[in-house]
C-alpha cells in the first residue's frame, strides 16, 4: 500500500456537536506524525467540486467549544451518482490526498463505504450524529448534547405544564432511532416515550391517561420522536383531541435547535479521542472502520456494521420510564 502523505478531511449529513472538536484532533494529529491536511468543504459535495482547503494547525484554533462545523456540510447530491464520485476520486488525487477521514452518520459512511470499495481509497469513519444509531458504538459524536439540549428544554417544559396542569407532547429528532426520545424521557422523569423500535403490548397513550395523569400528576410530558410513518407528535395529538377531548393537549416539535449548540465536555472528549485515533488507524493501515467506542475503549468497526444501526435499544429503559412515572 502506498504511503499516506496527506489526509482529507470531510464533515457530512447532518451537522452534530463536537464535529469541530474532531476535526481539530484529526488535523493536530496529522501534523503531529507530519501528514498534510486538507479541508474538504460541504462534505462530499466538495469532493465532487474540488472544494478543498489546506487545513494548519491556526486553522483549528477556538472551535473545540464551536457546535456545527467549520467545514460546512451537505447531503450531496453529485455523490450519489458513479460520475460524481469518478470526479471526486480525480479531485483527490489531483490536490494530493491519499485517505480521508469521514465525519458523520450513517448515509456518509454509507458514501465512504461504496468510494472505498470503488477506487480502493483509505478511509476512516467517525460516527458524527446526533441520532446515536450507528452500529459497533456506544455513542456517537453530538449525541450528548442534543440529549442535554431536549431535557433542558423538557425541564422548562415542565415549569408551563404543571402550572396549567397541562399535557405536552414533545417530539425529538432521531431519523428512524429513539434514543434521544428515549433517553432523555428517563432523564426529564416524563411519562411516557414513544420510539419506533419498540412497540408496547399496551397503548402508551391510553395507558397514561387512564392510570397515571390527572390521578397522581397535574401534568405530564411524552417524549416521542420523529416518525414520518406514524406522523410523530402532531398525529398523537389528533388522537388525544379526538379520543380525549378533556384534556389541554399541547404539542412542541424540538427541531434542529437540537443539533446546534456548544458541545459537552463528554462529546468533547469524545471527538478529540476519536479523531486521535482516526489518524493512529490510517497509519496503522486499517481501512473502511469507523472508529466505534465499546466500555470506554475505542473500537474499530467495519462500515458495514456500522452502517448497520444501535440495535442496543432496550425495553428495560423503556419499562424504566414508566416504573419512574407512577
Ligand atoms: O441525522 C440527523 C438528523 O438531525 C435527524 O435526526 C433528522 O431526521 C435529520 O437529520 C434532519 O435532517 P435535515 O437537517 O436535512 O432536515
Amino acid at each position: 500500500m502506498a504511503t499516506i502523505k496527506c489526509i482529507g478531511v470531510l464533515t457530512s449529513g447532518g451537522d452534530a456537536p463536537g464535529m469541530n472538536a474532531a476535526i481539530r484532533a484529526v488535523t493536530r494529529t496529522a501534523i503531529s506524525v507530519g501528514l498534510k491536511v486538507k479541508g474538504i468543504m460541504r462534505g462530499y459535495h466538495g469532493l465532487s467540486h474540488n472544494d478543498i482547503i489546506d487545513l494548519e494547525s491556526k486553522s483549528v484554533s477556538n472551535i473545540i467549544q464551536q457546535g456545527g462545523t467549520i467545514l460546512k456540510t451537505a447531503r450531496s447530491h453529485s455523490f450519489r451518482s458513479p460520475e460524481g464520485r469518478q470526479k471526486a476520486y480525480e479531485n483527490m488525487k489531483a490536490q494530493g490526498i491519499d485517505a480521508l477521514v469521514v465525519i458523520g452518520g450513517d448515509g456518509s459512511l454509507s458514501g465512504a463505504k461504496i468510494f472505498a470499495e470503488e477506487f480502493d481509497v483509505p478511509i476512516v469513519g467517525l460516527p458524527g450524529t446526533i441520532d446515536n444509531d450507528l452500529g459497533g458504538t456506544d455513542s456517537t459524536i453530538g449525541y450528548d448534547t442534543a440529549l442535554n439540549t431536549i431535557v433542558e428544554a423538557v425541564d422548562k417544559l415542565r415549569d408551563t405544564a404543571s402550572s396549567h396542569e397541562r399535557l405536552f407532547i414533545v417530539e425529538v429528532m432521531g431519523h428512524t432511532a429513539g434514543f434521544l426520545a428515549l433517553n432523555s424521557a428517563i432523564a426529564s422523569g416524563a411519562e411516557a416515550a414513544i420510539i419506533p423500535e419498540i412497540e408496547t403490548e399496551a397503548d402508551q397513550l391510553a395507558e397514561l391517561i387512564n392510570n397515571g395523569f390527572r390521578k397522581s400528576k397535574n401534568s405530564a410530558i411524552v417524549l416521542v420522536a420523529e416518525n414520518p410513518e406514524t406522523g410523530g407528535a402532531l398525529a398523537l395529538a389528533e388522537r388525544i383531541k379526538t379520543e380525549y377531548p378533556q384534556y389541554d393537549a399541547r404539542v412542541t416539535i424540538l427541531g434542529h435547535l437540537q443539533r446546534g449548540g456548544s458541545p459537552t465536555a463528554f462529546d468533547r472528549i469524545l471527538a478529540s479521542r476519536m479523531g486521535a485515533a482516526a489518524i493512529e488507524a490510517l497509519k496503522e493501515g486499517q481501512r473502511n472502520v469507523m472508529i466505534g467506542i465499546k466500555n470506554g475503549q475505542l473500537v474499530y468497526v467495519p462500515f458495514s456494521k456500522a452502517i448497520s444501526h444501535n440495535t442496543s435499544i432496550s425495553r428495560e429503559s423503556l419499562d424504566l420510564v414508566k416504573t419512574l412515572s407512577i
